[in-house]
C-alpha cells in the first residue's frame, strides 16, 4: 500500500486525530455499529457488572455496554486517542453524568486499571494495532478470574492467521478460547474470539 494511502489511514482509522480522524469516527459510528452490538451479544453482559472497552473509538460499544449492565454496573473505556475519547465522551455524556461510565487514556497494552477488577474485557477492531503479547497479557491482568475477553476485527484488517490470536490468548493464560467466523454482506467476515481467564 503506498505511504500515504497508509498515513492517511491511520489518521482516520488507526490513531484517529485531526479532521480525518473525525470523519474516520463517524464512519467507524455508523459502519461498524453491528459488530459492536455483536460484540456486546457475545460478552452476554448482566446488570451489575464492570465492563473494559479498549479501544472504544467513537464509542458505541460503550453506550451499548452501558444500557446492558445497568443497574449497578459500570464502563471503563481506554484509547489511546484523544480524539476518540472526545467522541465517545459526546456520545456516552449521560452515563458519564450518572457516573455509570468513564472514557480514560490507555491501551490494550497498559489499561490503568487494578489487578482483577474487571468482569468482562472487549475489544473491536483494534487487535491489530496493539503489541499482542503486551495486550493479552495486560487483559488477563486485569479480569478477576471468571472473567470474560471478547475480541472481535474485521478479517481484512487482521495482520495474521486467526487462529495466531488464539495462541496468543492462550500464551497469555487464557482458556475455554473460542473462535468464531460471522459472515457478513459487503465486507470481509468478522474474526470473533472469545475466551475466560480461569485463575
Ligand atoms: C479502527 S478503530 C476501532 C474503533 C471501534 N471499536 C470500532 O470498531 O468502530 C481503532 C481504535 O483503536 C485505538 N487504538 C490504537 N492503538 C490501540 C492500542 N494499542 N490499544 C487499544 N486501542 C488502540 C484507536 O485510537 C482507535 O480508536
Amino acid at each position: 500500500m503506498p505511504t500515504l494511502l497508509r498515513r492517511a489511514l491511520d489518521a482516520a482509522f488507526g490513531h484517529p486525530r485531526g479532521v480525518a480522524g473525525r470523519v474516520g469516527g463517524s464512519i467507524m459510528a455508523f459502519g461498524n455499529r453491528d459488530q459492536e452490538r455483536a460484540a456486546i451479544g457475545l460478552a452476554a453482559l448482566s446488570s451489575g457488572e464492570v465492563v473494559l472497552i479498549v479501544g472504544h473509538g467513537p464509542g458505541v460499544g460503550m453506550a451499548l455496554a452501558a444500557v446492558s449492565v445497568s443497574p449497578g454496573g459500570h464502563v471503563i473505556g481506554v484509547d489511546p486517542s484523544p480524539l476518540m475519547r472526545a467522541m465517545a465522551a459526546e456520545r456516552c455524556v449521560r452515563w458519564i453524568r450518572s457516573g455509570d461510565l468513564e472514557v480514560r487514556p490507555g491501551s490494550a497494552e497498559n489499561t490503568n486499571c487494578a489487578n482483577e477488577s474487571i468482569d468482562v474485557a472487549i475489544s473491536v477492531n483494534n487487535v491489530m494495532l496493539w503489541d499482542r503479547p503486551a495486550g493479552f497479557t495486560e487483559l488477563h491482568r486485569v479480569l478477576r478470574p471468571g472473567g470474560r475477553l471478547v475480541v472481535t476485527v474485521h478479517r481484512h484488517v487482521l495482520d495474521c492467521e486467526p487462529t495466531r490470536l488464539c495462541e496468543q490468548a492462550a500464551a497469555a493464560g487464557f482458556l475455554d478460547i473460542r473462535l468464531n467466523t460471522r459472515d457478513r454482506r459487503a465486507i470481509s467476515p468478522a474474526i470473533e474470539l472469545v475466551a475466560r481467564r480461569i485463575q
